[in-house]
């Protein structure tokens, strides 16, 4: 199912199952642990991303409702719609060729009730073309997972900081610091599994909860800001690119700093504009060899390839 370097070229490129991502559970009651490298997820919310973490070797990607904050510029993620997950589904599937893609459930989606859950969950089956969805929520919405897993729609769970619920928590804050908080945080996550979610994100609690939580379940973790103890780790692309410049959690190493190079060359396209260095002959078409009123000498392969 996967290669042992992640380097490209010696990862397989068959399609990443919902059965094979429960596979990838490493250490949990069951023992462990097994074989396999931890589980990599990244968000991903257009094409192009989508083709290069694809490539790069990513098992999951997620279209986030994070796209409120990261690609429309909002303080939060609670605008975002099912339609707007939907568009950004269909682009991220299009570039997807290995990678497993899950679409998160936008606030007020899932949370009204069991049966909006599971019509929401459909509509982003059908037109935002995903494999699976993901909900943010513990054992008051274990029904609604019921609900759609018995549709035959793979549910990720979400658990510990919950986006969606950024003005009950007093914002985007670190959650089971408390002995009580963090028995809540455990009971969430067993009641998403108990519900049928077949792996659980951990956001923003302390590596011994997710340690804890970890072996306690059946299905994989897969950690943001949970330490290392999880079957596998997720991260916003832009975070991990280094592209995001409005918010840097602790737990976001940035594997690249693609948003200097971006300035860097933005810089350089504007001198050499307003130089007049650019374009050069190099990409330049030939030119026509007439004036326009003139009788053309035609070439027949002249612009064949504009790109
Ligand atoms: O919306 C999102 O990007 C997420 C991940 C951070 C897990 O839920």
């Amino acid at each position: 199912m996967y290669g042992p370097v992640r380097d490209g070229t010696s990862v397989p490129r068959s399609k990443v199952t919902v059965p094979q991502i429960r596979a990838r559970k490493r250490v949990g009651p069951a023992g462990g642990p097994a074989a396999g490298p931890a589980i990599a997820m990244i968000t991903a919310y257009d094409y192009t991303m989508a083709r290069l973490l694809d490539e790069g070797g990513a098992d999951l990607l997620l279209v986030g409702d994070s796209l409120g904050m990261v690609v429309q510029g909002h303080k939060t993620t609670l605008p975002v719609t099912v339609d707007e997950i939907c568009y950004h589904g269909r682009a991220v599937a299009r570039g997807a060729e290995r990678a497993h893609v899950v679409g998160d459930m936008p606030f007020m989606s899932f949370q009204t009730s069991p049966i909006a859950a599971l019509e929401n969950a459909g509509k982003m089956m059908k037109e935002g073309a995903f494999e699976s969805v993901k909900l943010e929520g513990g054992v008051e919405f274990a029904e609604h997972v019921r609900r759609i897993v018995c549709a035959g729609i793979p549910v990720m769970g979400h658990v510990g900081l919950l986006p969606q619920s950024v003005h009950a928590m007093g914002g985007f804050k670190v959650q089971g610091k408390r002995e009580d908080d963090a028995e809540r945080v455990l009971r969430d996550a067993k009641a998403m599994e108990e519900a049928g979610a077949y792996a659980i994100v951990l956001e923003a609690i302390p590596p011994d909860l997710a340690s804890q939580i970890t072996q306690s379940v059946g299905v994989p973790t897969i950690g943001i800001g949970a330490g290392a103890q999880c079957d596998g780790q997720v991260l916003v692309c832009y975070d991990l690119l280094g592209m995001y410049r409005s918010l840097s959690p602790k737990f976001a190493k940035k594997f690249a700093e693609v948003g200097d190079t971006i300035v860097a060359a933005t810089r350089d396209y504007v001198r050499e504009v307003s130089e007049g260095t650019f374009p050069a002959a190099a990409h330049t078409f030939k030119p026509n060899g007439f004036r326009v009123g003139e009788e053309p000498e035609l070439d027949p392969l002249a612009d064949a390839h504009v790109h």
